[in-house]
């Protein structure tokens, strides 16, 4: 029985940071599942098909060939980290997110992320619906105001002009959408802990997870 550490949780609410650093202070695989939508919405942009059809995206979803190498991520052979990390593809992957089809297409892959000696996945969906069996379950949250400034100080560090008040309204509609959408909306597990970062540095979050696995 291979373990996962599921993380959940909103738009900037630090997860990617978090799980990335379990997984590598446990020297596990990591499944960036946002990274796997933020994808199928440059591919379609690039194929011309609507983020708004679902069959369509489902279809294009099971030609693509995905792989993660070193922290980049490849799109048939051509490495993609840089576009799909864009504000407009955080949009498209959030709409695309929304449909059935395309969901079900992307569960096998997300599954052949686990391997031995264990995975640490990152999404909305990872401990309701794609490892529904994982050994940890985090929640990890923050205020919108909080997960907002987070966003406007990683935008500025790349020297990308933002404005605080349109971050935290795209934020708001982004919860909205993953809260409403009828398929794996977003929402703690049952079993899942819930761990509130607004006060915590990374370091401490971090530490909680690392805690709570062992
Ligand atoms: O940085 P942010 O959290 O906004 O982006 P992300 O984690 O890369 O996810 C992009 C979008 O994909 C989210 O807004 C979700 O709508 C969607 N998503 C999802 O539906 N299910 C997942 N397991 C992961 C992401």
């Amino acid at each position: 029985h291979i373990p996962v550490i599921a993380i959940d949780g909103p738009s900037a609410s630090g997860k990617g940071t978090v799980a990335q650093l379990v997984a590598k202070k446990l020297g596990y695989h990591y499944l960036d599942s946002g990274a796997l939508y933020r994808i199928v919405a440059l591919a379609a942009k690039a194929q011309n098909i609507s983020w708004q059809d679902g069959l369509s995206l489902a279809d294009l979803a099971s030609k693509l060939n995905i792989s993660f190498k070193d922290g980049e991520i490849y799109l048939n052979e051509q490495n993609v980290s840089e576009e799909v990390r864009t504000e407009e593809m955080g949009k498209g992957a959030s709409q695309v997110a929304v449909h059935p089809a395309l969901r079900l297409e992307l569960v096998s892959l997300q599954h052949s992320f686990r391997k031995a000696p264990g995975l640490v996945a990152d999404g909305r969906d990872m401990a309701t619906v794609i490892f529904p069996d994982a050994n940890t379950k985090i929640y990890l949250t923050a205020t919108a105001e909080v997960r907002a400034e987070r966003r406007y100080k990683q935008l500025m560090s790349k020297g990308i002009h933002a404005n605080l008040a349109d971050i935290l309204l795209d934020l708001q509609q982004r919860d909205a959408r993953d809260q409403q959408r009828t398929v794996a909306p977003l929402q703690q597990a049952k079993d899942a802990i819930l761990l509130e970062t607004s006060d915590l540095s990374i370091e401490q979050a971090v530490r909680f997870v690392l805690d709570q696995s062992n």
